[in-house]
């Protein structure tokens, strides 16, 4: 099979986002889209890429210092000057000099390509034979894109930017996606060829496509089906775009997999996570990062779901806040302003209303009572609370962690718990209750 090394073109300025974070690390359904990109190319199986950063390149090096992409390595080289795409190509020449293969070149603003149709785009090239291909769209409004000019055999010709572009040039409705193959020779044999005599001076990437071409190579389009995949990224409008077109794919590939969403505009659901068959998302649901939730549950409405694991047959909302770390169990039932963090809520426990729970692991069946607060903090440093099964908390109780609960302990309202409980305890931690006869007459008098 031949080899393929990524080239991702990540070096420009992005100035219309109007943001001091380099575009790339902007997220798209809390993913910076320079992830989802790396994402896509590590799941197309492509083993090496390199990404060329200039404006603020130190950031996004230390951004995605500790990531992974599956098995795929990735390598940083740097443009200094962004002299233009063809130019950002060529910085990549040292890292790929003893690489022999494809290299699909794609951009780092483009966070919707999905892995599938990298894999068939890379999977044409090679199996046409062509000396390059580049991925091309038919879209109703083609401004601002390079133009696919083919010849009277509809074979390609060249492509010819926007702004050097003609009026019938204009009229042109299949663009350059800015998605290309190339043999990895041709590729740098051509790019030293090109010159940055346009209206822009740049050195442009596409004009290599029409060297190789009259050079007697084989170039090949292929045209996308979906053109939602290739929009890129400019400005804070097209980056909401992308994120609604993300959330939308999420939404139909969870109905088809047999999960209720019965407001699809007010959900948000990550591409990542997981939800079970026969469960109900209730609107405006937030459901972020890795969560998993399982079947027959019903979530929400007002959830907020951040890397949590939720099990069956769980009943949560209205407003309730899962926050990192946090596993709930089969059969729980959380209520009313409940926040947990990084807490395990064991098998059909209840915490209906207005709970912090945070560094906890509770056993099954233990009842929470309305106003219960872990407090986990001490300024300083975090601690855990233990709560044993079948155990229960009456209301307004705080428990000054690290404390441990017992089985089936008892702890009666009101109390500020700073001792350990053992098992099947009653555990009262709060003053007496002083009556004064004929109080308010005497007072009166
Ligand atoms: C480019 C294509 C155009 C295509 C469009 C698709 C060229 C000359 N034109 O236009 O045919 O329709 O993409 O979106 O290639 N970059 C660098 N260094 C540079 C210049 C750009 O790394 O010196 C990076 C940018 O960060 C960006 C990508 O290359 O990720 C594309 O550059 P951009 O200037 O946006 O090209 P377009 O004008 O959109
Ligand atoms: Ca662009």
């Amino acid at each position: 099979m031949q080899k393929t090394a990524a080239v991702i073109l990540a070096a420009g300025k992005g100035t219309r986002m109007k943001s001091k974070l380099p575009k790339i690390l902007h997220t798209v359904c809390n993913k910076p889209m320079i992830e989802r990109v790396l994402n896509s190319v590590a799941n197309a199986e492509i083993e090496r890429s390199i990404v060329v950063v200039g404006f603020e390149g130190d950031k996004i090096k230390t951004a995605l210092a500790d990531k992974k992409f599956e098995s795929m390595q990735f390598e940083f080289a740097d443009q200094t000057e962004q002299l233009g795409t063809g130019h950002a190509v060529m910085q990549t020449e040292n890292a790929l000099k003893n690489f022999d293969g494809t290299v699909l070149i794609l951009c780092g603003d483009t966070p919707l390509l999905k892995s599938e149709t990298l894999k068939k785009f890379v999977a044409e090239h090679n199996s046409k034979n062509s000396s390059a291909s580049v991925m091309t769209m038919e879209i109703p409004n083609p401004t601002g894109y390079g133009r696919i000019i083919r010849s009277a055999d509809g074979s390609f010709e060249k492509i010819v930017e926007e702004k050097d572009a003609d009026d019938e040039q204009k009229k042109i409705h299949e663009v350059n996606s800015g998605i290309y193959c190339f043999d990895s020779k041709k590729l740098f044999d051509a790019l030293k060829k090109i010159t940055n005599d346009n209206v822009q001076k740049e050195y442009y990437l596409p004009d290599t496509l029409e060297i190789l071409k009259s050079e007697g190579e084989k170039i090949s389009c292929v045209t996308i089906e979906n053109p939602d995949e290739t929009r890129g990224i400019n400005s804070r409008q097209q980056l909401t775009d992308a994120e609604k077109i993300m959330y939308r794919w999420k939404i139909d590939e969870l109905m088809d997999s047999g999960v209720t969403i019965s407001d699809p505009n007010s959900t948000f659901i990550d591409p990542e996570v997981e939800i079970g068959m026969d469960t109900i998302i209730l609107p405006n649901a937030f459901i972020e990062g890795n969560s998993k939730i399982g079947e027959d549950c019903i979530i929400g409405p007002f959830v907020q779901i951040q890397n949590a694991v939720v099990e069956n047959s769980v009943k949560m909302g209205p407003f309730v806040h899962l926050r990192p770390g946090t596993v709930i169990k089969n059969q729980v039932k959380i209520g009313n302003f409940v926040e947990v963090k990084n807490s395990v809520i064991g098998i059909g426990s209840k915490l209906p209303h207005l709970q912090y729970i945070g560094d906890t692991d509770m056993g099954s069946n233990v009842n929470v009572g309305c106003g219960t607060v872990t407090c986990n903090y001490d300024g300083k440093k975090k601690y855990r609370t233990t709560i044993g099964d079948d155990v229960f908390i009456g209301c307004n109780t705080n428990l000054v962690a690290p404390v441990e609960i017992e089985n089936g302990a008892y702890l009666a309202a009101g109390g500020t718990i700073t001792k350990n409980v053992p098992s099947k305890n009653l555990a009262i931690a709060r003053s007496r209750q002083i009556n004064f006869d004929n109080w308010v007459d005497k007072r009166d008098q």
